[in-house]
């Protein structure tokens, strides 16, 4: 193993909304069938934020709770990321706003926008910022309320998304857990792919941008699971690369959770073996940059993530984007 971190996580947190969108609630709404969403994507039930409720709300949840798993106060704090592309509005960053909820008077705050794989930009700009400055404490969180963006009467988007936030604190490594490699990159030619075209200034809102239903997310689905694959599999194998760690090594696999069959290809490109890779899809369904950090979380809780695991998480969203970890846990 090549390197020698200078990031580790010091804290993970989560939030998830109480109330459940099962799939045959939608079998009511639009014409799908339970046997559909399983066997196409492997989701069963997503959760969705009550009304009034906001993306900051979650947020401040999930930011809150790995605070405290840190063992640090929310004035130690020297940045917030929030990676989203639902935020509460569009000025300011809802990563202000989650500043001021929970008090962290003493931090830079900024939205980044970079859709699923939005928390690993996050932590590698975090791993970035420390690697210069040891003593800073970084919150990276991941939220995002795709409910709010999701048009209801689309079946081949509405069973795919749903709401959540997970969190992480970073600061410096103690010599033995931490951030070993990363790698990120993007394609925007192929943005049209994964998109929403209004609520910006290419199409000001207006009664017919309403209409239009210019404020919903669109995919081309097919197309998209090709590009998540093999994305993915590049981003895992140059983290991999760069750490000089082999694939027997690694401990758990977490992707980007959009997809079952895509998360299995995954393991099978990378030749993980189905036991060491995490999946709870069925139960939230993608929920964007929000679905590593939750699934990080569900994986300690479960036991499947210990310290000093080799965790490798890769992710894939709109952008296109996709990155990868390898984490020293
Ligand atoms: N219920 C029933 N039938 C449906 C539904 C539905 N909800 N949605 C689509 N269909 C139909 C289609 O109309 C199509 O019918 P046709 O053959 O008569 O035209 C048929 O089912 C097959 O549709 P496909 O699109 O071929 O289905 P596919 O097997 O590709 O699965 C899915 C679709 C689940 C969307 C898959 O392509 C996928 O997961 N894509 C990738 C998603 C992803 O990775 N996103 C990444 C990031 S997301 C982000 O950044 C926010």
């Amino acid at each position: 193993m090549k390197s020698n971190p200078s990031t580790m996580i010091l804290g993970m947190g989560y939030a998830v909304p109480d109330k459940v969108l099962t799939n045959h609630d939608l079998e009511k709404m639009v014409e799908t069938s339970d046997e559909w969403i399983r066997t196409r994507s492997g989701i069963e039930r997503r959760h969705i934020l009550e009304e009034g409720k906001t993306n900051s709300d979650l947020g401040t949840e999930s930011g809150k709770q790995a605070l405290k798993d840190a063992g640090i106060t929310a004035t130690d704090l020297d940045f917030i990321i929030n990676a989203t592309v639902t935020p509460d509005q569009q000025l300011p960053s809802t990563a202000c706003i989650i500043q001021d909820k929970i008090g962290a008077k003493n931090a830079a705050a900024f939205d980044i926008s970079a859709a699923c794989s939005g928390f690993l930009y996050g932590l590698i700009i975090a791993d970035n910022i420390i690697k210069n400055n040891p003593d800073k404490k970084i919150l990276v969180i991941g939220t995002e309320i795709l409910s709010r963006i999701t048009d209801w009467e689309d079946r081949s988007t509405c069973v795919l998304f749903g709401d959540g936030s997970g969190a992480a604190v970073l600061g410096k490594s103690d010599g033995k857990s931490g951030i070993l490699s990363s790698y990120m990159k993007s394609n925007g030619k192929l943005a049209h792919l994964l998109y929403m075209p209004g609520n910006g200034v290419k199409h000001p809102t207006s009664h017919e941008t309403v209409d239009q239903k210019l404020h919903y997310v669109r995919m081309e689905g097919k197309e998209t699971f090709k590009h998540a694959v093999k994305s993915m599999s590049e981003a895992a194998k140059n983290a991999l690369k760069f750490a000089g760690v082999k694939k027997e090594e690694i401990d758990l696999l977490i992707t980007h959770q959009a997809n079952m069959r895509i998360i299995n290809a995954l393991g099978k490109r990378l030749e993980v073996s189905e036991d060491k890779v995490f999946s709870n899809i069925s139960e939230y369904g993608n929920t964007s940059a929000a679905s590593i950090p939750i699934a990080m979380n569900e994986a300690r809780n479960q036991g499947k993530l210990k310290r000093g695991d080799l965790l490798l998480l890769a992710a894939f969203g709109g952008g296109f984007t996709w990155a990868a970890n390898l984490i020293k846990y």
